[in-house]
């Protein structure tokens, strides 16, 4: 009988997979760092044993990506450490682990979809504490499933589309990265192919389909939420260069995954993020309204 934890329940993803699997009405235990902290290998290990967890899936993660610059130890504790922990529990254990990177272990310089298989050289201290953990993770526990994706929006939490809809009610003008490439991904989508991909061990790349810049990933969340009634300020928004809004952690102008692995297990595509975003904003003005998540 199958029994899912889901650590780093109350994140965004995190979040998603507890109202999917109580939907499903799959057997799950969600926890966040208060009461199972994934540094402390002891505490995970006693953990899964008793609570007979036969699949971890690993939404915690420290996914500050400026902050990490400073914070490196922390970072890699969290994210290194921390599946590193996981992995060796679940073998105690007999369990499986679902762990999730990011495409912020490439560097970027690409100009074609990066496959399981291209060169991972992260840029900063975040890709490469993710690129340690999904190391980790397979060094101790060969059997195990990594899911990279990217530029996750997701409801509740902090990401570009919350922060775009902020901003877009606040301010006339803004000003978009429009140099930097990648895939937008809803969490809904990522945490319903997750769990098709429970039992497969390797790395998969999923993100939703079509690449789109951050300056045209705005246009298109001001254009969507204009049409669903959102009461929004902005008048113009303009695009700029990476190099006109630097930040402290340099991330790749290219990062677009390539899904074919998965399209071709799966037998399907993901949904284009367009579509995607769509079923976020609704649902997004819902919460504004009533405080409830549908
Ligand atoms: N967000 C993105 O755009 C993006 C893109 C690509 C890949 N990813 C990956 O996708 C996964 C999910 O990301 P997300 O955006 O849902 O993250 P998130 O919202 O930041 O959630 C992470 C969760 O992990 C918890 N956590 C942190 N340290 C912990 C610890 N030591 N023990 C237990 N829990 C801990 C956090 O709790 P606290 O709030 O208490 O710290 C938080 O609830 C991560 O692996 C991330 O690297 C994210």
């Amino acid at each position: 009988m199958k029994k899912i934890w889901i650590c780093g329940g109350s994140g965004m993803l995190g979040s998603h997979f507890k109202r999917l699997l109580t939907n499903r009405k799959i057997p799950f235990i969600a926890n966040d760092r208060k009461q199972v902290d994934i540094t402390e290998l002891e505490n995970v290990s006693k953990f899964i044993k008793a609570q007979k967890i036969t699949h971890v899936i690993n939404c915690a993660a420290y996914t500050q990506v400026d902050k990490a610059e400073i914070e490196q130890k922390q970072a890699y504790l969290v994210n290194a450490i921390g599946p590193h922990n996981l992995a060796i529990a679940a073998r105690r254990n007999g369990a499986r682990v679902i762990h999730f990177s990011t495409d912020y272990v490439f560097d970027g310089c690409g100009r074609s979809p990066y496959t399981e298989d291209s060169l991972c050289a992260p840029k900063g201290a975040y890709g490469m504490s993710k690129l340690a953990g999904e190391m980790k993770l397979f060094d101790e526990l060969e059997e195990s499933c990594v899911i990279r994706t990217s530029w996750l929006f997701g409801l509740p939490g902090k990401n570009f589309v919350e922060t775009m809809l902020r901003l877009m009610s606040e301010k006339e003008e803004l000003r978009i990265v429009s140099d930097q490439v990648g895939r937008p991904t809803y969490c809904q989508d990522l945490a319903e192919t997750t769990l098709e991909l429970l039992e497969h061990n390797g790395i998969f790349h999923f993100a939703n389909s079509l690449e789109t810049s951050w300056y045209h990933f705005a246009k298109e969340i001001h254009k969507q939420a204009k049409e669903l009634g959102f009461q929004l300020k902005v008048q113009k928004i303009e695009p700029i260069t990476t190099a006109e809004y630097p930040t402290p952690a340099q991330r790749p102008a290219y990062s677009t995954l390539n899904t074919k692995k998965v399209e071709d297990l799966l037998g399907k595509s993901p949904r284009a993020w367009t579509n995607s975003l769509q079923e976020y904003l609704k649902k997004y003005k819902v919460y504004q309204e009533t405080n409830q998540i549908e």
